[in-house]
């Protein structure tokens, strides 16, 4: 009789098969990415993709981050962990101003990886907290199919923004021992869809229509929206993780103590997010200063030709026509 582990590594030589024979193109961090189901994902997420797709076993209480590269994990990390541990922590001694927030919400590839047999997920307490960057569509529909319980909250920001973002974060990542990607082969490849995770588009579309049919499920946000609002956001999030803030918490300054806790300057500022490291278990390793960049709305405007930040609103334009769903065209 065949042992979960038996499977898993008959899944870790499929993959060793099928990435030979995926189209391929190139990757901004690593030499290429690979189009798997739709997906430019490079080989480590696909088979992390894999492993997730035939042998995760989700919980009706499992909560998921997900967003685009660049869009705005690294904050969501800390403010959905603090919204939904608020109350068993002093806020002076909180878990994230030592950890960081990727220390408290380690991505969901990382268990993938670590548990070999999955089992470590299955000694995490419910409700489980797993950020990724995997499309919609890549999740087995036992898991989005709103009767699973699984919820989303899905984050996502201006694709001008985000691809400045991720093109100085993959130029901190990416081998010396690789040839340099230069901004404008960067570019082209971004408006071709191809980037890690991508297309852009079809990944934020993917997350918007699957909220429009089941908004209970998935929470749909936007990365300039919460930096207008934050305290909605925060109300938002703990309404939608089913933790309400009662009328009391809300008189004792909880939703503001969240906000600032969270916030661009006070997170960049801490030690262990100027000197930490993320290990990951297939040996890549981040630093978390490269998790904070500028965070700002409109950056690329620094960055950006006039004619380049038109060539993205028009794909934009193109892309989300009819779909009701709006970013970064507004060029105020
Ligand atoms: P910039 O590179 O434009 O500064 P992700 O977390 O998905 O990797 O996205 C990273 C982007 O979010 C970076 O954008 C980073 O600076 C910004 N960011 C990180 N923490 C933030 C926070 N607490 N508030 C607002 N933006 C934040």
């Amino acid at each position: 009789m065949s042992t979960e582990r038996d499977d898993q590594e008959m899944t870790h030589q499929e993959h060793a098969q099928l990435i030979t024979k995926l189209p391929k193109a190139s990757g901004w961090i690593q030499q290429h990415v690979y189009l798997y189901q739709g997906n430019w994902l490079v080989s480590e997420t696909i088979l992390g993709v894999m492993l997730m797709q035939k042998h995760f076993k989700h919980r009706s209480s499992d909560i998921f981050l997900t967003a685009f590269m660049k869009s705005g994990t690294t904050w969501l990390r800390s403010l959905m962990f603090s919204i939904l541990n608020r109350s068993q922590f002093d806020f002076s001694k909180h878990p994230l101003l030592h950890q960081g927030p990727h220390g408290v919400f380690p991505p969901f590839d990382s268990y993938v990886f670590k548990d070999y047999p999955m089992t470590n997920m299955d000694v995490i307490p419910s409700p489980r907290l797993f950020a990724t960057h995997i499309a919609h569509s890549l999740f087995p529909s036992a898991m989005t199919n709103p009767s699973s319980g699984c919820k989303f909250v899905y984050v996502c920001r201006d694709p001008k923004d985000v691809f400045v973002s991720k093109f100085h974060f993959s130029k901190e990542l990416r081998p010396k021992t690789l040839p340099p990607i230069s901004f404008d082969q960067a570019f082209e490849l971004f408006c071709e869809g191809v980037s890690e995770y991508g297309p852009y588009w079809d990944h934020v579309l993917g997350f918007w229509r699957a909220s429009l049919e089941s908004p209970n499920n998935i929470l749909f946000l936007k990365y300039e929206e919460i930096k207008k609002e934050p305290e909605v956001h925060v109300k938002k999030l703990a309404d939608f993780m089913g933790v309400p803030i009662s009328a009391e918490e809300h008189e004792n300054g909880i939703v503001e103590e969240i906000v600032k806790l969270c916030s661009f300057e006070h997170m960049k500022n801490l030690e262990v997010n100027k000197t930490g490291i993320q290990r990951f278990d297939h040996g890549r390793e981040i630093e978390n200063r490269h998790f904070f960049r500028q965070g700002l709305v409109g950056d690329w405007k620094r960055h950006l030709t006039k004619e380049m930040g038109e060539r993205i609103d028009r794909i934009t334009q193109e892309k989300f026509k009819g779909s009701g769903l709006t970013l970064g065209v507004n060029r105020e």
